[in-house]
């Protein structure tokens, strides 16, 4: 096999969370730093980094297809980059299932892609799946130009060990960035454009520096730059739920009222099964004193059915807690045995078409819980920051502060922050009509 040319051009595919599409951006700075361009819409990249998910096993079978399809009709493959967190976890066996791939780099050391690269110019297929001490935000580009709402990564990694999950394995032990670093590449963004910044981490507030300075610290002083409109942050672990937290969704102003607080389940058999380290009544407590502080918190779970052993019983528990606690929206997830994890070869898996149901019963009571609290905006006037046009002509896309998508008409720029009166709600979106622009 003749090895590839230097590549000219470029295209990331990010899979899975949010974080992923951090890197993503990220990796796309390094790339243009290197003077390689974006492969334009619809052409043909030199490279191509699959920036993968391992969260569940559907995730990663995808992978592999896209490997196949990135063949060109000419049998030539692009110079083919696999990164994140199937990267990590499957390292070199990805060389030897897939041989069109020409890299494989981990999470944590996608700044040295560009020693890589050459390296895959010059015909090996190097692996790099280091976890080093020193991270890699130090070594990557200055922010550039980014969307009117923009990712900050925080924190990354998970102590907490959840026996389903891959990501204390994939994204290693749990590390928070340094506040002088955050404020300053919070700054750039700003700068760059972003009116909205979302903090984001494996367990965002478990992010706390030497001195004991919590998230809540950090939200403060972001708050504290003009130009920045809105701050949120994701996913968040019930048990580092801290006081100081709560109160800032009091507090300050610029915190917009969400809150992503993953309960997994409604059975506290499960979720000790689990290693989730709170109960169903705990979860519930955090959520009662953290809409004492912040009364209109739209709250958000992640749910998992069918986690080996889960009885009929059990998961009903888990429908009576998403009827009880009315979510504005939740993600639901079969589960999924991720080679390693302890639950995997735990007894009681449950049968694929017992979850399928199980799941369609979940998502009724999600569609249904989260339809009520879109009726409950209608008639509200809110900010919404404009992202994007939308489907159709003369139409705007944009979020409102409780995270719920608005569309609607006017003639607004991107990134500007305009008042609405919310009109209608579908299960979805709401339907909205523009009455100003807002001052930010
Ligand atoms: N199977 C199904 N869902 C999973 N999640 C994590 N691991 C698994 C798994 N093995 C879900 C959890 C988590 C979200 C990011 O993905 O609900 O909160
Ligand atoms: Fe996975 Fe649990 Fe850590 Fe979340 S808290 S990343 S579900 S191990």
């Amino acid at each position: 096999m003749t090895a590839p040319a230097l590549p000219k051009t470029y295209r990331v595919k990010s899979f899975g969370c949010q974080m992923n599409v951090y890197d993503g951006e990220r990796m796309a700075e390094l790339l243009d730093q290197q003077g390689i361009a974006r492969a334009a819409e619809g052409e043909d990249a030199d490279l191509v980094v699959l920036n993968t998910c391992h969260i569940r096993e559907r995730a990663t079978e995808k992978v592999f297809s896209d490997i196949g399809r990135l063949k060109r009709e000419d049998g030539s493959s692009p110079l083919i980059a696999v990164a994140g967190c199937v990267a990590q976890a499957e390292g070199a066996e990805i060389l030897r299932r897939a041989p069109a791939v020409s890299l494989v780099v981990g999470p944590q050391v996608y700044h040295r892609l560009p020693q890589m690269i050459a390296a895959a110019a010059s015909g090996a297929r190097p692996v790099d799946t280091d976890m080093p001490l020193e991270t890699k935000f130090g070594s990557l580009p200055a922010r550039r130009k980014v969307g009117p709402s923009a990712f900050l990564t925080v924190q990354e990694g998970c102590d907490k060990f959840c026996t389903y999950c891959v990501v204390p394995y994939t994204r290693g032990a749990e590390i928070s960035r340094s506040f002088a670093d955050l404020v300053a590449e919070a700054e750039r963004l700003v700068d760059a454009g972003a009116k909205e910044i979302t903090l984001l981490g494996q367990n965002v507030n478990a992010w706390r520096v030497a001195d004991g300075r919590g998230l809540e610290r950090l939200i403060e002083a972001l708050a504290l730059i003009p130009g920045l409109a809105r701050i949120r942050y994701t996913t968040s672990h019930p048990n580092d739920m801290t006081e100081g937290l709560i109160e800032a969704h009091r507090d300050v102003a610029k915190l917009m009222p969400f809150l992503h607080l993953p309960v997994q389940s409604g059975s506290d058999r499960v979720l000790k099964a689990m290693n989730r380290s709170h109960s169903a009544a705990s979860y519930l407590a955090v959520l009662d004193r953290v809409r004492t502080a912040r009364p209109d918190i739209a709250l958000s779970s992640d749910f998992i059915v069918g986690f080996p052993g889960e009885t009929e019983a059990e998961f009903a528990a888990t429908v009576r807690l998403i009827e009880q606690v009315g979510y504005a929206q939740c993600f639901s997830f079969k589960y999924s045995p991720r080679p390693g994890t302890p639950a995997a070869t735990m007894e009681g898996q449950i049968a694929a078409q017992v979850m399928d149901e199980r799941l369609q019963r979940l998502q009724a009571a999600i569609n249904t819980a989260q339809l009520a609290f879109n009726q409950t905006s209608v008639g509200q006037n809110c900010t919404v920051l404009v992202e994007r046009k939308g489907k159709y002509p003369g139409q705007w896309l944009g979020k409102t502060p409780w995270l719920q998508s608005a569309h609607f008409g006017g003639e607004p720029a991107i990134g500007d922050l305009v008042e609405v009166e919310l009109l209608e709600a579908m299960g979805n979106s709401l339907a909205a009509r523009l009455i100003e622009p807002a001052p930010v």
